[in-house]
């Protein structure tokens, strides 16, 4: 109990060693990357463990290995002193293992109680008792802290509450350890704060959990001991009540250097997108954007707050050429947008962080070089005539990977076999690599490292002292407020506010915004 990373805390094993041990852990990928190396991992029966590390440290490898959805080349895991082989995720549930992964995994059309109970229904004779499911659920989420309508339907629900049916859902599995690979990426602060009240609540109630993020802040808010990760190894093991933020940062990147960018007084020049009444319907018929206007001009960075599900990925859609509007007009410099493809738009100027960067950023069977070139084919010089040239394709995708710190050995490489991270830089490098007029950027941080955090912030403003417009579309609030000019919140489709100096609104007031709880009323 005593040896390698283990020496390093006092948290003091309980005599008959902790409940969860992976021990040694490797797993090479068919690429031949190794992403676990080694890995050690204790965890003590109702604590909150962080596990940390830089975008393809290992983290959901390791936390994978242990839900059974990947078989480990070598090691073990001894769980509540047993040694267990875990060869699926059933193997897993029946132990009390469960797993939240960070892309929800629900039927968009069954009810909250149905998504909980899915596979495990509770019977009346050959019937599907579902007055008592709908019973049994409301019940849970109410002692658990996870409130949420039974009988509502997923589609209705925000993201928030989603994660709350998944959480509920492995708790009626009989999890008694949860796994949550990055379960805040989605949340505004309000939800944030909820759900790691719901946490504590489950930890006094018995339960373990595993929590992953990126978001030091919370590492240190919510765990009782922290592992770090760093190139498939386990660098360290700390109680969090003897650690800061920076150390832990330290811990992930090896070295000291970690910058903070900040927003400099700047002039803004002329607007450069203009929309005007831009309005929209789901596929149902529902108005899903409401007479939006808004203007950004050539320097400017113009924030858009708001819960998920409010307008937000409709506008960006719209503005990109993914979805037609159905009233309203926006124009790039001058030129209208509507009805474009997202082609056309793109050669006005316009670039785009899609905010689903696996669906519609990257080809994942494509080569990182490929990926790096998309849209540019066409480009001088990178053709020349109508041949590609690879040579110089490939030479700029090196530059690329070198300049956004991806992480790959070979640039040859199947984008597929990224870690979460470092496919998003792909696509964020692509976007940012020359200064376009518009920038539309969706999550442009969501899922990458602090130091990959950093630097994407660094980059937008040095695009916007370059003079691009930039349409940044956030739910992380502390990004909004680090690099917007102006911040405008959205709510049911309608911008419920704008505030042209971010100084004078605190996040307290914006989240009543956010939450529909307050408008400005002169906006009408
Ligand atoms: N299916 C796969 N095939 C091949 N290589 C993979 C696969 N999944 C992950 N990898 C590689 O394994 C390494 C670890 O990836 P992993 O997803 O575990 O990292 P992570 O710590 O979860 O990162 P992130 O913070 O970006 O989510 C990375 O180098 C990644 O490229
Ligand atoms: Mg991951």
């Amino acid at each position: 109990m005593t040896s390698g990373t283990e020496a390093e805390h006092d948290a003091g094993p309980a005599a008959d060693g902790p409940y969860l041990r992976m021990k040694g852990i490797s797993k090479v990928y068919d690429n031949g990357v190794a992403a676990n190396d080694g890995v050690d991992l204790a965890v003590q029966r109702g604590e909150i463990h962080g596990l940390v590390g830089e975008n393809g440290a290992g983290k959901s490898t390791l936390m994978k290995v242990l839900y059974g959805l990947e078989r480990p080349d070598q090691g073990q895991i001894v769980f509540r002193g047993q040694p267990v082989e875990i060869a699926s995720a059933r193997d897993a549930i029946a132990l009390g293992i469960g797993m939240v992964h960070q892309h929800f995994m629900l039927v968009p059309s069954l009810t909250v109680a149905e998504s909980v109970v899915l596979g495990r229904e509770p019977r009346r004779g050959p019937f599907v008792d579902r007055r008592r499911a709908a019973a049994d659920v409301g019940a849970a989420a109410k002692s658990y802290g996870l409130d949420v309508p039974p009988r509502a339907v997923i589609r209705d629900l925000s993201v928030g509450q989603r994660q709350r049916v998944e959480i509920l859902k492995a708790l009626y599995r009989g999890a008694e350890l949860l796994i949550l690979d990055e379960p805040t990426a989605v949340l505004t602060p309000q939800e944030t704060d909820e759900l790691f009240a719901a946490l504590r609540g489950l930890v006094d109630d018995g339960l373990t959990i595993i929590f992953i993020t990126h978001k030091l802040r919370e590492v240190v808010e919510i765990s009782d001991r922290v592992t770090v990760m760093r190139d498939g190894r386990t660098v360290s093991v700390r109680r969090t009540a003897d650690v800061t933020r920076g150390d832990i940062s330290r811990l992930m990147v090896g070295r000291d250097d970690l910058f903070e960018v900040s927003r400099t007084p700047h002039t803004i020049g002329e607007p450069r997108l203009r929309v005007r009444d831009l309005s929209a319907v789901s596929a149902q018929g529902r108005p899903v954007l409401r007479s939006v206007s808004l203007d950004v001009a050539a320097g400017e960075v113009y924030g858009i707050a708001g819960v998920e599900g409010n307008g937000q990925t409709e506008l960006v859609e719209i503005l990109t050429g993914l979805r037609p509007a159905t009233a309203g007009s926006a124009t790039v410099d001058g030129t209208p947008l509507l009805g474009r493809s997202p082609r056309r738009i793109r050669e006005l100027g316009v670039a785009h962080i899609p905010e689903d960067r696996l669906g519609r950023g990257v080809a994942s069977g494509a080569s990182v070089v490929e990926n790096l070139a998309l849209d540019r084919y066409r480009d001088a010089p990178a053709a020349a005539g109508l041949r590609l040239r690879p040579k110089v394709l490939e030479a700029r995708a090196r530059e690329l990977v070198e300049r956004f710190a991806i992480r790959i050995r070979d640039p040859g490489a199947p984008v597929a076999a990224l870690s979460g991270g470092n496919m998003q830089k792909v696509v964020i490098a692509r976007e940012l690599a020359e200064p376009p007029s518009l920038l539309v950027a969706a999550q442009p941080t969501r899922g990458v490292d602090i130091g990959a955090i950093e630097f994407i912030h660094a980059e937008l403003l040095h695009l916007r002292d370059a003079g691009t417009a930039i349409l940044l579309v956030s739910a992380e609030l502390s990004e909004i407020r680090r690099l917007a000019d102006r911040i405008a919140v959205l709510y049911e489709g309608e911008l419920v506010g704008e505030f042209d100096d971010p100084d004078a609104v605190d996040d307290h007031e914006l989240g009543l915004y956010m939450l529909g709880a307050r408008r400005t009323e002169a906006r009408a």
